[in-house]
């Protein structure tokens, strides 16, 4: 069956990888749909200009495994409609489920571009992008903002904009973009915002590091989007369904947490080549074994992998001081 956002919705509470640029590639996310497949899966965020212009060039960047990594949903970012519309044509017919649009990177680069969260201060332009991409294809159309530049004031009159522009589902991370990453996300916005639009999904992102957070802040949106609270942690989406539909939650073994580091290195390295890999999965090691006993020793040992069979020797050495 075709994927809609309202179709997905009224199944159940949403669950949402979220997208992060130099984590969320296709490793990444069928290490996170393997551990719970009814999580939706969102690409790190891949220029409109460039797949516009140099589709082939620019197509390892969306590469996914469509036995896996379903629904699909591939986020793109810049400030021409044109090239949003051409980015988004070429997407569906190389498969995705879903584009989304990125009205929420606060990143100087980018907001100097005029692009990501800076279209925040450009409600028309934000409006014009969605239409075009929206009228040239036929899978969904998302977008993932803050509450506003400074404050929320202009939230609701914002994303209305953007739903009226053809938006099917709208994503907000709870800060605004003047504070960037810091302090706690606000939920509170976004339920006036979902009283205001009831018949749009709308999900909600910002600090969930449990399932007893995304319960306690799911409140009436139709789910939740999770970053960092999955970086060496997959299973947090498995905690999260099981505390949204009420069901029971057992943490991974230290077997199952070796089986999936395994397997996330060699999807890696299946992927993007073993010298590439290993110089990325030094974070990832480091997140998997953050607190465990025996990894700070190893940290040195982590942040010089060059083989499968290093990692291998990092998740033996942790299982054994476990069992200490
Ligand atoms: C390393 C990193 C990269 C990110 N890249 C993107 C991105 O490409 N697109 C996007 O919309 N948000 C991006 N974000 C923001 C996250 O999607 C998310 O909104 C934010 O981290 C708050 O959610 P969390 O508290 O669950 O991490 C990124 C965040 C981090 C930490």
């Amino acid at each position: 069956m075709t994927f809609t956002w309202k179709h997905q919705a009224q199944k159940e509470s949403i669950v949402a990888l979220a997208p992060m640029d130099g984590y969320t590639d296709s490793a990444y996310r069928q290490i996170v749909k393997i551990v719970e497949p009814r999580t939706i899966v969102f690409c790190e965020f891949v220029s409109a200009d460039g797949l516009s212009r140099a589709p082939k060039k620019m197509e390892r960047l969306v590469q996914f495994n469509p036995e896996i990594e379903r629904p699909y949903i591939v986020q793109i970012f810049g400030k021409n409609p044109e090239a949003f519309a051409e980015a988004a044509k070429f997407l569906e017919d190389f498969g995705v489920d879903g584009i989304d649009i990125n009205y929420g990177c606060p990143a100087r680069k980018v907001v100097g571009s005029g692009h990501g969260s800076d279209l925040i201060r450009n409600p028309c332009l934000a409006a014009e992008i969605v239409a075009a991409t929206k009228k040239s294809v036929s899978i969904p159309v998302s977008v993932k903002t803050r509450l506003g530049w400074h404050d929320e004031s202009t939230l609701i009159p914002f994303v209305g904009d953007i739903i009226s522009a053809g938006a099917e589902m709208i994503t907000i991370h709870g800060r605004t973009v003047k504070q960037a990453y810091s302090g706690e996300a606000n939920w509170n916005p976004m339920y006036e915002l979902k009283k205001k639009y009831p018949d749009i999904p709308i999900l909600g992102n910002g600090d969930i590091r449990s399932g007893a957070d995304a319960k306690e802040k799911i409140n009436i949106l139709n789910g939740v989007m999770i970053g960092r609270g999955s970086f060496g942690n997959p299973w947090i989406f498995r905690e999260v369904s099981c505390a949204l539909n009420n069901k029971h939650y057992s943490p991974p073994t230290t077997e199952e947490k070796g089986e999936i580091i395994r397997k996330h290195a060699e999807l890696l390295i299946q992927t993007k080549g073993q010298t590439r890999a290993m110089l990325e999965f030094r974070k990832h090691l480091l997140s998997f074994t953050k607190g465990f006993p025996g990894a700070r020793e190893l940290r040195g040992h982590m942040t010089s992998i060059e083989k499968i069979e290093d990692v291998e020797d990092v998740i033996q050495k942790i299982a054994t001081a476990q069992e200490l």
